[in-house]
């Protein structure tokens, strides 16, 4: 009940905005990483297009590195109007449905590659529509790259994390993933890392190249092992009251601005992660683990019991068209 009043209330408002919109649009991104990373360029390009083809009709202020809020904040944030744009990662989803648990687990996508097939696809892009019920329009994927392994020790067999206490972002799956190696986890805000990693509250983590780079992780974390395990990326969220409730030209263009930042910053992608990556290396901080196929496979098999726990979960629709994806490249 209370919630229906709080929808009707902010569609209200945003009806009331479209109708006396001589004032221009103002459109707050909020999110939790560093303006150098995929998402925060992205962030920042949408901002750039926005204010050169909407001028005077919207405008975009971007709070990067969690400086509004955090990312489970937002999505009630999001729900109050007090934030019109976010890109949580997927993992942050779980907080909500369980329909975007699956990208967490391990060994799913053969890469990076078939995870873009996969999103493209009609049933990817069906998922955008996934959280409706909840008041949240999905809008866009944005990638960040596959997950790597940080730890204060080398890992190079899974035997090895055993013990050890990983911070994890709020998903059952990882949790699961972490139990299955004999490690604990703890669920940390992306803000909180850092902080964790130098007091030596926790012994590890898992993340794409570019937060481990941009957050200089590496720096309490001399070993990072290549597991390419599992998928790190984002669903760009609106209200579904504020989107609706914009002028249709406006929607449009917003929209069109929104595609293109997508393929832009998808396409330089592969390359940009190999910059993190190299990055790191050149800091000299932290001694990179590449896994042999046999070392990787043995990850894989440690790891396949999460698959058979969560799998029952996942609607046949979507794994099929995983299984698409991942044959796609072949
Ligand atoms: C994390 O919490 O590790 C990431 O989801 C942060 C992000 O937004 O990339």
């Amino acid at each position: 009940m209370k919630t229906r009043i709080m929808l009707s209330f902010v569609i209200l408002w945003s009806l009331a905005l479209t109708a006396t919109s001589a004032e221009p649009i103002h459109i707050r991104f909020s999110h939790v990483v560093s303006e150098q990373t995929p998402k925060g360029n992205a962030a920042n390009r949408f901002k750039q297009l926005v204010e050169q083809k909407l001028a005077g009709k919207v405008t975009v202020e971007v709070f990067p590195r969690a400086t509004l809020y955090d990312d489970d904040p937002v999505l009630l944030a999001l729900a109050r109007n007090d934030v019109q744009l976010a890109a949580p990662s997927l993992s942050k989803f779980s907080t909500i449905t369980k329909s975007l648990e699956f990208y967490d687990l391990p060994f799913l996508f053969d890469d990076l590659a078939a995870v873009e097939r996969f999103q493209n696809s009609a049933t990817g892009q069906r998922q955008l529509d996934s959280l409706g019920d909840k008041g949240i329009k999905g809008l866009a994927y944005w990638r960040n790259g596959m997950r790597v392994i940080s730890a204060d020790r080398p890992l190079r067999a899974p035997t090895d994390a055993r013990g050890l206490l990983f911070r994890i972002e709020p998903s059952e799956v990882i949790e699961e993933q972490y139990r299955q190696l004999g490690a604990t986890t703890i669920r940390l805000p992306f803000a909180h890392v850092r902080d964790a990693l130098g007091r030596g509250l926790v012994k590890g983590q898992e993340n794409s190249w570019a937060n481990i780079y941009s957050q200089n992780f590496d720096r309490w974390q001399p070993y990072i092992t290549e597991t390419n395990h599992s998928f790190q990326g984002y669903m760009v969220i609106t209200g579904s009251a504020f989107w609706n409730g914009l002028p249709a030209d406006i929607r449009r263009e917003l929209e069109a601005i929104l595609a293109q930042v997508t393929d832009e910053m998808n396409g330089v992608l592969a390359e940009r992660i190999g910059e993190y990556r190299q990055g790191v290396i050149d800091r000299g901080k932290a001694q990179v683990i590449t896994l042999t196929d046999q070392e990787r496979n043995a990850w894989r098999q440690a790891l396949a019991p999460v698959g058979e726990k969560f799998k029952s979960q996942i609607d046949p629709v979507v794994l099929a068209a995983i299984r698409e994806a991942n044959a796609g490249g072949k």
